[in-house]
């Protein structure tokens, strides 16, 4: 294939435009509700606004504050606003970020630093979060050095503080737990977390990137709702995401913290290079102001009156959803009612969750497939409202069809998926996966493939699959098997 080049002659801008708007022909259908995840979608007249309000500041650049003092002035609202939203003290600041990973990157990177400067001694530092805590996480713990140490969660999702309690030790930097967290949606019980960071006197992030925008409108409408914002005395940062529930354009999460003890670590200041003294807040160097922008416009738009219609319908849209699959003969609905997370799971063994989700994705569904237990999740907004009923059809349909063949948890992405949950050799499966981003990033940009059928020369997994179909999937549930026996064994004292 001959390699793209820039054209050599600008093009005509509105056949340029007419193009590009084809491209999205085939992408997830979120303007008619069917993606679960991924787009939090107000509205078209909510997304002209927010559009030509980024366009306004799409230029600017709020690295230097100085030169943009609109964005600097649209930042510092944007986080007071969401500071207020989130019950923070008159002291709180913070900063805004480009998503919900960057504002844990930075929480994670703000502890470490505090730590390396109050307690110098602490040589290999570590953070005690819940195993559901979002991979960002693991993201940090590799970018910063920050060892992770998990504790489980029960069978409401929720994590157990007391596992908690025995991993913090001398070299702990920070707590953390989800306000709720994604695979299925649990609101960890944070004021119990809160009081163990006070008791050690360890800082505590919660991360509600997910539920920052939403869950304070929930509780106004008097959906029971543990208290989980900085109304917790140990709650040192929370982390919200105005590009979900916020309805903002992709881009713009908030990082807040009880006071500038804490901020003062997420700064970086360079004073050695040649190019000048250079201070930064946040990981970027160049911030667009498009997010800052379309943030700012987001939330004055909506109003609290705007949050709470659209967190009524998405509460009352997920409650049906809910209430459809747990009445669906197969299925069962994982976690607990207390946010818009909807997260389904087989009630049995002839019911294969991602058989049942192939046959979602061929209906047109966009479907977020989950390993631990195998899933599928939901983020529920106003805009699935439409399209629910429609949605537990096709889905009792699903089911009733793979129950009638068993076969399809063997063909296709079902038997890549299945294979990779029970894959007890987890090396196996990052290299295989590293592989599929390899394709995708190689010279050639390929297409994301991860269907059994077609396995190239080098996909060791979908060829085992192909080939050895039933040897394989028995032979890896006896590894697993030996596996968790031998772990039990090992740690009996
Ligand atoms: C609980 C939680 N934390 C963090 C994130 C990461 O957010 P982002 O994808 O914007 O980086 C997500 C994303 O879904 C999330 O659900």
């Amino acid at each position: 294939m001959e390699r793209m080049k820039i054209p050599a002659k600008g093009r005509e801008r509105g056949a340029l435009l007419e193009e590009m708007a084809g491209f999205g022909a085939e992408d997830a259908d979120f303007r008619g509700g069917r993606t679960w995840s991924m787009v939090y979608w107000a509205g078209e007249a909510h997304h002209h606004l927010v559009e030509k309000a980024s366009n306004l500041f799409l230029a600017g650049n709020a690295l230097n504050p100085m030169a943009f003092k609109s964005l600097k002035r649209m930042e510092h609202e944007v986080v007071q606003m969401t500071a207020s939203m989130l019950n923070a003290p008159a002291s709180a600041v913070g900063t805004m970020t480009s998503g919900g990973t960057e504002s844990l990157l930075m929480a994670v990177k703000a502890y470490r630093d505090r730590a390396n400067k109050n307690r110098p001694w602490i040589r290999r530092p570590n953070m005690v979060v819940p195993e559901t805590i979002h991979v960002a996480f693991d993201k940090a713990s590799h970018y910063f050095g920050v060892d992770k140490r998990v504790a489980p969660v029960g069978p409401d999702g929720k994590v157990d503080v007391a596992q908690m309690r025995r991993l913090v030790n001398r070299n702990t930097v920070m707590l953390a737990a989800s306000a709720p967290q994604y695979p299925s949606g649990a609101v960890d019980p944070i004021a119990e977390v809160g009081a163990l960071a006070k008791a050690h006197k360890l800082p505590l992030h919660v991360d509600a990137c997910f539920g920052g925008f939403i869950l304070p409108w929930l509780e106004r409408l008097g959906v029971p709702m543990p208290i989980w914002d900085f109304r917790v005395p140990g709650v040192t940062s929370i982390s919200a995401d105005v590009h979900k529930y916020g309805y903002s354009p992709k881009g713009a999460s908030v990082v807040v913290y009880r006071d500038m003890s804490y901020l003062r670590h997420q700064f970086f200041v360079s004073t050695g290079w040649s190019g000048g003294v250079y201070i930064s807040p946040s990981m970027q160097g160049t911030r667009g102001g498009g997010a800052i922008a379309g943030a700012w416009a987001s939330l004055n738009a909506m109003g609290e009156q705007g949050y709470l219609e659209r967190a009524r319908a998405a509460w009352e849209t997920a409650e049906k959803l809910r209430t459809g699959i747990a009445g669906i003969d197969g299925l069962r609905v994982l976690g607990s009612p207390e946010s818009t997370v909807v997260t389904w799971a087989s009630a049995r063994d002839g019911v294969d969750v991602f058989a049942v989700a192939d046959q979602l994705a061929a209906k047109g569904w966009a479907v977020d497939r989950q390993h631990k237990p195998p899933s599928v999740h939901c983020s529920v907004t106003a805009a699935n409202a439409p399209v629910v009923d429609d949605y537990l059809v096709d889905l009792a349909a699903a089911v009733a069809h793979v129950e009638a063949h068993p076969e399809l948890a063997r063909e296709g992405e079902a038997a890549v998926y299945g294979l990779m949950a029970k894959v007890p050799l987890k090396g196996l499966v990052a290299r295989e996966v590293l592989k599929v981003m390899e394709s995708m990033y190689g010279p050639d940009g390929g297409a994301p493939e991860l269907s059994a059928t077609a396995p190239g020369d080098d996909d060791l997994v979908a060829k085992l699959v192909a080939r050895y179909g039933d040897q394989v999937f028995g032979l890896i549930e006896r590894l697993g098997a030996v596996r968790d026996r031998l772990r039990r064994v090992v740690r009996r004292p």
